[in-house]
């Protein structure tokens, strides 16, 4: 099978292909195109997968393209993780959110719709060369804002693109470790969109034991979700939250951290990757070992000024473990080539599974996969409360699709001012003012 990789220079490609070295399997991924626009990363990034190649025989061939029509041949899957505009634009969208007073995380309020127009276009392209190039190619968009481009480009690839994400696997695993149950062996109710969303029940052997760790605040504090959002609100909600919904229950703390913080998220990732990719292209030392560090050090730093608005401390080295985001991917993967029905939570259309949102709207819940592809499982719905939002954040996203697709800019203000982290219509058409000057790419908005 042929793996095609957009953005095949990226931090997490190593930990995909971990896993595809660990696949002895027959069915497996035997070759990986590395597709980037950034040569010098996709240099680093071949050295490191040679490394973690070494000690695999049957270790998928790798081969690295800057031209997207030269790997797409053949592809059986195509990963998308690109991000357009760099890491330097994800610090500029939270600079102008927080100068406004908003918070700019990229893929939550401002931060993510600003982050999806600059997006969409090029996701949209990409999409239409796949059909032509690869019209068989499945393909798993892990592009943020994951839920708004996956919906984008399903116009154009229908069901043949699914979006995944590891926050709700990771939730759920950190929450049934908490009651010492192995997450394979439960199965997670989960519903809403992508970084919005709730465990609704931990089911094993037929009983829901949420309730069982709702009652116990202790257990409750023991994990990341648990100390963010603290154990009384979750009690009230009686559901667990996507740690993404931070953003919304704790709006004023987390943005007062933000505005404390010496240097925001993208900032330091510009720095500590920018110091990453230099120092692998020459050093003569194993790149692996450095990107081990620096891996460790991104998940260390992960969500910080979330943790410390709450007077969180450090992570726990149990909630750095990963497992997520590869893991999800090379399930969905082993699902559709070798039709081997699997359970997993995915950004897939509705398809009437969520009452209040139509058929189109792409959600995040749990789907069956098989060889046809992923099938939303009936059943799932969202909390009363969360209602509301669900269908505000889905209205926005359509306002920035429909923004992207014709250049309206009156959409764009549209998407931004009814989003509900944005709270003047002032403030959104100055976010927007702001952005534009600041992104070339946005020069399509009229
Ligand atoms: C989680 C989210 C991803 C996001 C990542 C950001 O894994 O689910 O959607 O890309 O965090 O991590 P970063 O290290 O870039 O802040
Ligand atoms: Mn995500």
């Amino acid at each position: 099978m042929k793996l095609v990789l957009l953005g095949g220079g990226g931090f997490r490609v190593p930990l995909v292909f971990s896993a595809l070295v660990r696949d002895h399997e027959p069915g497996r991924v035997t070759s990986v195109a590395l597709v980037d626009t950034d040569r010098s990363k996709l240099e680093v990034t071949a050295r490191i997968l040679a490394e973690q190649s070494a000690p695999h025989a049957d270790a998928p061939v790798v081969s690295i393209h800057t031209d997207l029509e030269e790997a797409l041949p053949g592809a059986d899957f195509v990963f998308s993780a690109i991000r357009v505009g760099g890491m330097t634009g994800r610090w500029s969208d939270e600079r102008i959110g927080l100068s406004h007073g908003v918070i700019g995380q990229e893929t939550v309020g401002y931060g993510g719709i600003s982050y999806a127009l600059r997006t969409l276009p090029v996701v949209m392209r990409l999409a239409e060369t796949i059909k032509r190039l690869a019209p068989d190619a499945w393909v798993i968009n892990f592009t943020n804002p994951a839920g708004v481009v996956t919906e984008a480009m399903s116009r154009i690839l229908g069901d043949r693109v699914i979006g995944i994400c590891d926050s709700p696997i990771g939730l759920a695993r950190r929450a049934l470790g908490a009651l010492g149950v192995h997450s394979a062996d439960a199965r997670i109710e989960y519903a809403g969109l992508n970084h919005l969303g709730w465990v609704r029940s931990l089911v094993v052997d037929g009983v829901d034991r949420l309730p069982e760790l709702l009652e116990q605040p202790e257990r409750l504090e023991s994990f990341e979700e648990g100390r963010l959002f603290g154990a009384d609100w979750i009690r009230t909600l009686g559901v667990l939250p996507n740690e993404y919904l931070h953003y919304y229950s704790f709006t004023r703390e987390v943005l007062h951290a933000d505005q404390l913080a010496p240097r925001s998220r993208g900032g330091y990732l510009v720095e500590q990757q920018g110091r990453f990719y230099a120092e692998a292209a020459h050093s003569a030392h194993s790149p692996l070992a450095l990107w081990e560090a620096c891996r460790h050090d991104r998940e260390q730093t992960y969500m910080a000024s979330n943790r410390q608005s709450v007077g969180m401390g450090e992570r726990d080295e149990d909630d750095l473990v990963s497992g997520g985001y590869e893991d999800v991917a090379i399930a969905l993967m082993r699902g559709i080539a070798h039709d081997q029905s699997a359970r997993l939570i995915l950004n897939v259309p509705n398809r009437g599974v969520l009452d209040l949102l139509d058929d189109e709207a792409v959600v995040e819940v749990p789907c069956i996969v098989d060889a046809t592809g992923a099938h939303p499982v009936p059943g799932s719905s969202i909390p009363d409360f969360g209602r509301g939002l669900v269908t505000s954040v889905k209205y926005v996203e359509r306002q920035t699709i429909e923004a992207a697709l014709s250049g309206s800019r009156a959409a764009a203000v549209r998407a931004l001012a009814h989003h509900p982290l944005i709270d003047s219509v002032g403030i959104a058409r100055a976010l927007l003012e702001d952005a534009t000057a600041t992104f070339g790419e946005l020069s399509y908005l009229r």
